[in-house]
């Protein structure tokens, strides 16, 4: 999928994590000659691990492929992105990418968006009153979310950028596109973790018999 001298930006979570392995095999064992774009400290170090280039988005005029996960699918590829706490940087780095792929297990399709799955919300910390009750207004219910337990400091999770994240829950999203505008509209909200109309192919990988089909 990916050639010599492309810009690549690498998605974060498990999923990503065996493309960005797979990427670093490929330039060790078949000369493949790329540069990747982070979207997490997480996925940078993981990079470097594999011996790929990093490159930020001062360094690049475009991102030829950005090839990330997500939490949840619908039949519009729409995504719920973010339980891992990184898709602002995710969102910033595919929408600049030429071709925005999405690879995930089937276990993460669903009919409507927001069936057991929240949408994250990156929050500026003084905002999380405010933004609890506008999210209570658009029909959902927020949680802060905690670090994990192991984590050092304990206390809220902070993102790359030190912000907070919520997790805003909704029986199911009917207008995805409309609540990805909406959630943004909050102020104190750096960006949610909806992605409307921006991956190009969803690759879904059977949990059955490890078959890949192909949302276009
Ligand atoms: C990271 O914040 C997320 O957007 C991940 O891309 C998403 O949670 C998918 O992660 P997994 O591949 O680990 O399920």
């Amino acid at each position: 999928m990916a050639r010599s001298g492309w810009v690549i930006g690498l998605g974060t979570g498990s999923t990503a994590y065996y493309a960005v392995e797979e990427l670093g095999r490929l330039m060790r064992e078949e000369g493949l000659l790329i540069a990747g774009v982070p979207t997490s400290h997480a996925s940078e170090m993981l990079a470097r691990t594999n011996g790929i280039p990093i490159k930020t988005l001062d360094d690049v005029e475009r991102i030829d492929l950005a090839i990330d996960g997500a939490d949840q699918v619908d039949g519009g590829k729409n995504l719920i992105k973010g339980l891992g706490g990184a898709h602002t940087r995710e969102k910033i780095v595919a929408s600049f990418a030429d071709l925005f792929v999405v690879v995930v297990d089937d276990s993460k399709l669903a009919s409507r968006l927001g069936l057991g799955v929240p949408v994250p919300l990156e929050v500026i910390s003084l905002a999380v009153p405010a933004v609890t009750r506008r999210v209570q207004k658009l029909g959902g219910q927020t949680r802060l979310r905690m670090a994990h337990p192991a984590q050092a400091h304990g206390g809220p999770f902070i993102t790359d950028q030190g912000n907070f994240l919520m997790d805003a829950s909704f029986d199911e999203i009917p207008d995805p596109r409309s609540m990805e505008r909406e959630l943004n509209l909050i102020p104190g909200v750096v960006d949610n973790g909806l992605f409307t109309q921006i991956a190009a192919t969803i690759l879904v990988g059977s949990g059955k018999d490890g078959s890949v089909s192909i949302i276009e």
